[in-house]
């Protein structure tokens, strides 16, 4: 059963549903290389990195292991997205960053290249970061940069993340490319309907972070995978409650084609998931 895929604004196809690559704590690399590995094994072509959560590495070594095992005949079977970190949304600084991901990828582009978030840090701040190092977002420099990553095919595709309307009508007011994408946090109990609507209209795909609520993270939320509602809904359809997040996540946030659907990306969902994941129904 292939991955269904979605064709963004700049006509390259993204399968719906993406390998998070972000983890706290970090497992050694070799670790990382296996799990990725094993990821392209059992089927996932969509993959998630950014240049912050320092898994790109692995992540070039096990498509490469990949590509030399013969478990993909080419590059192009893949879909990678990497994101721009904020200490190097600076418009000079965009190419580089780029060129130091695809580094250590070793790939000769992204297929998606993110500005990660709407704002901007002192250049060359490593670790935490004080109020002071925070610096007005340059929307026009840095999306300028973007698009020039985009015309120099070193990104097949230009979006961002974690931009709301506002900034993205700002964005969208200097940009001669439109984003792609929007990868934003959104699952069943934060549905960003308003956000939504406004991509959908944009013909920005949005993008679900954290469809399970990022249950054990910090910043997250066991409102999710303790819902007694998704309990009862799991119970009655004799699925786990992932299954049933995963489903009604693409389910209930897809409308129509283009910028409607919502693809999601997860970390640690096992294939088994996938195979009793109904694309067909519009249900749970
Ligand atoms: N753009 C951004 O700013 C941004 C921010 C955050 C994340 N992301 C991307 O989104 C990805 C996913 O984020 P996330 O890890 O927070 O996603 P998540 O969807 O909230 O899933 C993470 C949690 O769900 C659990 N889980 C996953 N599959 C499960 C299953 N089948 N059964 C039971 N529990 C399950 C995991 O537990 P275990 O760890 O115990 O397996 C983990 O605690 C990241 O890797 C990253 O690529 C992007």
């Amino acid at each position: 059963m292939g991955i269904p895929e979605v064709v963004l604004n700049s006509g390259q196809k993204m399968p719906f549903i993406g390998y998070g690559t972000a983890a706290l704590p970090m497992p050694p690399p070799q670790t990382l290389v296996s799990v990725f590995f094993d990821a392209i094994e059992v089927g996932y072509r969509h993959f998630d990195t950014a240049s912050m959560y320092g898994t790109e590495e692995s992540l070039g070594q096990a498509v490469a292991q990949a590509l030399q095992r013969g478990l993909i005949k080419s590059r192009d079977q893949l879909f990678i997205t990497s994101k721009l970190w904020c200490t190097d949304a600076h418009h000079d600084l965009v190419l580089p960053a780029l060129s130091r991901t695809l580094k250590k990828l070793g790939l000769e582009y992204v297929d998606l290249y993110l500005i990660h978030f709407p704002v901007r840090l002192k250049q060359g701040i490593v670790g935490e970061h004080s109020n002071e190092d925070v610096i007005p977002f340059d929307i026009k420099g840095t999306w300028e940069a973007m698009e020039e990553c985009y015309r120099l095919g070193l990104a097949k595709s230009v979006g961002v993340s974690n931009f709301g309307c506002k900034k993205l009508s700002q964005l969208l007011h200097h940009a001669t490319i439109p984003p792609a994408v929007n990868q934003v946090e959104m699952n069943v109990s934060w549905q960003q309907e308003k956000l939504r609507h406004f991509c959908r209209e944009k013909g920005i795909q949005v993008s679900a972070w954290s469809p399970l609520g990022a249950n054990g993270a910090s910043w997250g939320t066991l409102d999710v995978m303790e819902s007694p509602v998704l309990k009862d809904i799991a119970i009655t359809k004799e699925k786990s409650v992932p299954q049933v997040l995963y489903n009604t996540t693409y389910s209930i946030f897809y409308i129509g084609g283009g910028g409607g659907g919502v693809s999601v990306v997860y970390w640690w969902w096992v294939w088994t998931a996938w195979l009793g994941f109904d694309f067909g129904d519009g249900g749970c």
